[in-house]
């Protein structure tokens, strides 16, 4: 149960990705012959989501490898094209481990990174639905699907792990504004698999939870701190105070590598800030007079103690906390 859309292909010389800024209208891919040019992808997010930027920059430091450059530097350049996924950090330190090895042993060791965050994706999808009751509504916000990733999805795994299961009477998406992720990409998967869902404003939750429409918020992790405060796409934290207040349960789905234990709590996590653009525009079209301040923060951290289930590929753990998720982490 391997999904159809591949975002990231490999082709020994080169990377090609599946350009995320122009679906789901094209279905084109961008090819990267350098590490700098994996670099602007990521900052530009042709490629996006936390795992799936992990990915791509370790085949970013292959490129650089075979081309004979200096590995701190491309190291440095992958790191700083963006700050909040912890993923980043996280490939490119394994890559980085046992020294700077043949291109060819990096090779192997990035193509690694990518299946096992495939099968990594597959076991949490498991855990996650399990913790689902049958004729689950559940709510996703931004894109953690197979785009995401390195294919099935974090929270989207366990949306589609579910579906494929028969549990689930209801699925909804946000647009996700400002990027409009949900719209753009979750919706356009979700079709893809057929599974049937509801696009819905990312302010229509609270009314929807209200209602009663709403069992579980099922979002993924840009980065998961130390006792479980989770940085993730703008809105979620607003989405798991509407849930607090309405008794539905917030999960949050991300492999190991998205925890960051050097994080005591979430005031640690870097928020990455973007341009005016993606506020004041939507493609072409201009939205607001020329010259408005904007406020473009596109992460926020939820606490840990309004997620009431954090899963990962080793299992769940919920209510979350700094002891369980040692626990749940520790090696072996
Ligand atoms: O800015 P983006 O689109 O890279 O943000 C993505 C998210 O916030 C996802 O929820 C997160 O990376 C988890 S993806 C499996």
């Amino acid at each position: 149960m391997t999904s159809t859309v591949e975002p990231i292909r490999w082709r020994a010389d080169h990377l090609q990705l599946l350009d995320q800024r122009r679906l789901p209208l094209q279905t084109e891919y961008l090819r990267c012959d350098t590490y700098e040019a994996v670099a602007e992808a990521i900052h530009e997010m042709a490629v996006r989501g936390a795992p799936a930027i992990g990915i791509a920059a370790a085949y970013g430091l292959v490129l650089a490898r075979r081309r004979g450059v200096d590995m701190d530097q491309a190291r440095a350049r992958l790191q700083a094209s963006r700050p909040t996924a912890v993923n980043l950090h996280w490939a490119l330190t394994r890559m980085a481990d046992q020294g700077w090895r043949s291109a060819d042993e990096l090779e192997a060791e990035a193509v690694e990174i990518h299946q096992q965050d495939l099968q990594q994706n597959l076991a949490m999808a498991e855990h996650g639905a399990a913790l689902l009751p049958e004729g689950a509504r559940v709510l996703t916000h931004c894109n953690t699907g197979a785009l995401a990733t390195g294919g099935h999805g974090t929270a989207l795994g366990v949306i589609r792990t579910a579906h494929a299961q028969g549990k689930l009477a209801a699925v909804y998406a946000t647009e996700t504004r400002p990027w409009l992720q949900g719209a753009r990409l979750t919706a356009w998967e979700l079709q893809q698999e057929g599974i049937s869902a509801q696009l819905m404003v990312d302010s229509a939750a609270a009314l929807a939870m209200a209602r009663g429409m709403i069992d579980w918020v099922i979002v993924g992790a840009d980065r998961i701190a130390a006792n479980g405060d989770t940085a993730n796409k703008i809105g979620t934290y607003a989405l798991a105070c509407a849930a607090a207040q309405h008794d539905v349960g917030v999960m949050v789905v991300a492999p190991s590598g998205t925890f960051d234990l050097d994080c005591p709590d979430g005031n640690a996590i870097p928020i990455e800030e973007r341009g005016p653009e993606e506020v004041v525009r939507v493609g072409e079209r201009v939205l607001a007079a020329p010259g408005v301040s904007v406020f473009n923060p596109v992460f926020d951290v939820t606490p840990a103690r309004l997620i009431r289930a954090l899963v990962c590929e080793r299992g769940a753990t919920k209510p979350p906390s700094r002891a369980s998720i040692a626990e749940l982490l520790a090696p072996g």
